[in-house]
């Protein structure tokens, strides 16, 4: 399998999405989230993931301006927060994010959770902002089967993107098959299980013939997947480690290791369980 940095998978509404990105959940507003971005453009990463709710969306826009690439080289999600849900409050939270982004348009808008009650209008507005030029693809966040189910009986306007939690700890294999079925890219995130999953024996053991990392094995493994990742880091070194992934290739025994060590075991806190919580009901 012939992967590279710049690698893409293609999108059901004919656009493309990078396999590989930058996350910034926890990356601290000002020098370190700019710095993280700007490392992770020279290092040639070429997607960028934010939100809201992390606070850093005007850095995040200011070190890609910075970067000098094109703003057509560089993909840019940003998801709509749960309070902001709801058909006027949505266009209102794009628009909201597109200034302190400095841009026109995100490559990528999601749902970033689906908040009961909400979540249809939200979706409503996703598709207005698509129609309209703000959000070239449209998709979600932290749906699972039933809200993907009741979602596709209100719409004709199949989401592009599912970001959910993924790494070898927590594969969700019921909902990427769904997901596929449909034709929604899967995409990962804490796939490092947010740093805690680091120096698992395991993952040692299989990147061991490769001289590869833990993380850079766990990485890997949702590459060859098809799913999407944006591992997330404001160190430089850390950034550099999670990019080397496109000179060595896991072999199909070692992704039936992987796929043993399947455990379901979320770092989310229980309030964020989308199949469970009512938190922002
Ligand atoms: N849609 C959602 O609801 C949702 C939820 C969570 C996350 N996300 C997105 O997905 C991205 C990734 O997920 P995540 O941030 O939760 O977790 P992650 O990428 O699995 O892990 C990030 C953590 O691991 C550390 N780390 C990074 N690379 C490492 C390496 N090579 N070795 C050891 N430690 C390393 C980072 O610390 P340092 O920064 O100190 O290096 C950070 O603490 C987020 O940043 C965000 O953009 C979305």
């Amino acid at each position: 399998m012939s992967l590279s940095i710049t690698s893409t998978l293609p999108l059901n509404d004919g656009r493309t999405i990078p396999l590989f990105g930058l996350g910034t959940f926890l990356s601290e507003a000002g020098s370190p989230t700019r710095d993280a971005v700007l490392w992770a453009l020279e290092a040639g990463y070429r997607h960028i993931d934010t939100a809201r709710i992390y606070g850093n969306e005007q850095d995040v826009g200011t070190a890609i301006r910075e970067s000098g690439l094109p703003r057509s080289e560089v993909y840019l999600t940003t998801k709509v927060w749960n309070d902001d849900q709801g058909y006027d409050s949505t266009l209102r939270a794009c628009d909201e994010s597109l200034k302190r982004l400095g841009m026109d348009y995100v490559d990528l808008y999601l749902v970033h959770w689906p908040v009961p009650d909400l979540r249809n209008e939200t979706w409503k507005a996703l598709v207005e902002l698509q129609r309209t030029g703000r959000a070239r693809s449209i998709g979600v966040s932290n749906f699972m089967i039933k809200h993907l189910d009741e979602l596709l009986n209100t719409t004709d306007v199949v989401p592009a993107v599912n970001q959910v939690e993924i790494s070898p700890f927590i594969q969700r294999k019921e909902l990427t098959a769904y997901c596929r079925d449909k034709g929604i890219v899967v995409e990962s995130y804490s796939t490092l299980g947010r740093g805690q999953r680091t120096d698992d024996e395991r993952l040692a053991g299989v990147g061991e013939p490769y001289g590869k990392t833990p993380a850079q094995v766990a990485l890997r493994w949702a590459l060859q997947s098809d799913i999407v990742i944006i591992p997330k880091s404001v160190r430089k070194e850390r950034i550099l480690e999670n990019a080397a992934l496109f000179d060595f290739e896991l072999t199909d025994a070692d992704m039936e290791v992987i796929a043993g060590f399947d455990e379901n075991a979320s770092v989310m806190p229980p309030t964020w369980d989308p199949e469970t919580s009512d938190k922002w009901r």
